[in-house]
């Protein structure tokens, strides 16, 4: 278990500040920074065409004027499309940003970020080898934690660049978080605040890990955790959680 290399904020935008503008755009992510969060999370997958892009589904449907796998469109397509319609007409035309201009803007706005390496199925590896090359092409303006459910692409990140910290990411906590946080070299847990409790907590923040938790957008909620001794809650709202925190 080694340190983690860069120090976490208590509150972390989820997609940005995802509840007052649209999910993993470059707007959203401003919006952040208005809200006084410093770091945000986000998510990152693979166009057809083998480009990092912050999006959250496989499919382009629910957050886009598009349709269909993003896997299947190249960047010419899912950058053209409109990410923002969806959510409100004033953040009509927000474009599906690329990991490479969301980078840019967090250096821009002194931000850090927790990037969720989120494959479409079957390209595992392959999202988390474009990632870390992503970040490590851009270098060390913006402090990055990786994250995934995926426990493929955490492997490839650990092989790829095993400097840039990794966070397993799981709902339930499974039984076997230690040894599998182990295996793929992690620094933290990012973990489903729902059914968490304090004593799973306590364990792995006694065993050196950093914990998590995503998402909390309740004030008591939050004090709850922090009380429990969570590092970062993740949140879509994040000056309310920041200002119930104290
Ligand atoms: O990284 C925390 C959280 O984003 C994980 O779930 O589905 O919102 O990406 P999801
Ligand atoms: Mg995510």
């Amino acid at each position: 278990m080694s340190d983690l290399p860069v120090a976490l904020p208590r509150v972390i935008a989820h997609r940005g500040a995802s509840a007052a503008a649209p999910e993993n755009t470059r707007a959203a992510f401003r919006r952040a920074h208005e809200d006084g969060a410093t770091w945000i999370e986000c998510d990152v997958k693979l166009t057809a065409d083998g480009r990092c892009v912050v999006f959250h589904d496989d499919t382009l449907d629910r957050t886009t004027d598009g349709a269909g796998p993003v896997a299947d469109a190249p960047l010419s397509v899912v950058g053209a499309l409109d990410a923002g319609g969806w959510f409100a007409t004033e953040f009509r035309g927000e474009p599906v940003p690329t990991l490479e201009e969301t980078l840019d803007l967090l250096a821009d706005l002194g931000m850090g970020a927790n990037l969720e390496i989120k494959p479409c199925p079957g390209r595992e590896r392959e999202t988390a080898e474009a990632t870390v090359a992503a970040v490590r092409a851009f270098g060390s303006a913006v402090p990055v934690l990786l994250s995934s459910f995926a426990e493929d692409s955490l492997a490839a990140a650990r092989d790829a660049a095993p400097e840039l910290p990794r966070g397993l990411l799981v709902e339930a906590v499974p039984d076997d978080w230690r040894a599998r946080a182990e295996r793929l070299g992690c620094v933290a847990l990012h973990v489903d605040a729902a059914p968490l409790t304090a004593d799973q907590v306590a364990a792995m923040r006694a065993a050196g890990y950093k914990v998590l938790v995503w998402t909390v957008n309740d004030a008591a909620e939050a004090r709850r955790l922090s009380g429990w001794g969570v590092d970062a809650i993740i949140t879509d709202v994040p000056r309310k959680i920041a200002d119930a925190l104290g």
